[in-house]
């Protein structure tokens, strides 16, 4: 189970997980729920996790799968103190701790589909749902929401050809504390340099672990569709993409095919 004192225990962090941790054995989202509580003044650091999700969600009104002890849930409260522009940096802040969590204490190689699908064999096995409150020039707390299949041994239908998890990749099952502990401490490592050194050095790492870069690609985006070639990831954290015009076009948002 994963108990706030489980948790805890030789937990190698100072604020992430460290504050009050929200514990349900059902919950319908844990995003939803840390931004009710961090609209209520939450500090820093607060967690919500669920052992099982009724209305999981996942990016551009997906559901997120989320079946009882089998895969983590969790949202974590942040506060951090800058304009709302940089916001998006954080998606991919914890992309590069998840993509790190799964290279420290599993055999996998994972790699990072941009924003922020964590893949394994180009299946999917970690989705993260990044959520903003914004002041007027200032952001006032950012929800990061992290779902990572862990034991799953099947998937429904719709999810079975593009899913995967710790368990299916591995052959056994996975402790779910420890990937909790080492993501807590590997996000608030990366969280911390981010914000005190800038974007630069975890941009780097994000690059080492992604997979798009010079790939032929067709974004879909909420009002159209583009197709081009991946060139670079700018030091806003967006996507720049060659169109088949040649111009260059930046991508804050979209889903990505590779072609
Ligand atoms: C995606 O679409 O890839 C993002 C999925 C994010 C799922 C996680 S599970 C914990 C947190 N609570 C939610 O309702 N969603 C996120």
């Amino acid at each position: 189970m994963l108990l706030p004192a489980e948790i805890q225990e030789n937990l190698e962090t100072e604020i992430f997980g460290r504050r009050e941790i929200f514990y349900f054995t059902e919950l319908d989202s844990t995003n939803r729920k840390a931004k009710e509580l961090a609209a209520g003044g939450v500090p820093e650091g607060t967690l919500v996790v669920a052992e099982q999700q009724t209305k999981g969600r996942g990016r551009i009104g997906r559901s997120w799968h989320s079946p009882l002890r089998t895969g983590i849930y969790l949202s974590l409260v942040l506060r951090p103190r800058l304009p709302p522009g940089e916001a998006p940096k954080i998606t991919l802040v914890t992309g590069v701790a998840m993509a790190e969590t799964l290279l420290a204490v599993t055999p996998l190689r994972p790699v990072i589909k941009w924003p922020n699908d964590i893949l394994i064999d180009n299946r999917k096995i970690c989705g993260i749902l990044t959520e903003t409150s914004m002041e007027m020039d200032a952001i006032d707390f950012v929800v990061v929401g992290v779902g990572l299949n862990v034991n799953n041994r099947e998937f429904p239908d719709d999810l079975k050809e593009t899913a995967t998890s710790v368990c299916r990749e591995t052959g056994s099952p996975f402790d779910r504390p420890t990937l909790v502990k080492e993501f807590l401490k590997q996000f608030e490592h990366s969280y911390m340099s981010f914000l005190r050194s800038g974007f630069v050095s975890i941009g780097k790492r994000w690059k080492e672990l992604a997979i798009l870069l010079g790939k032929e690609v067709t974004v879909h985006m909420i009002d159209r569709t583009c197709r081009g070639r991946v060139m670079e990831l700018d030091r806003n954290g967006a996507l720049l993409i060659k169109g088949e015009n040649g111009d260059l076009e930046r991508i804050y948002s979209g889903d990505i095919q590779v072609d």
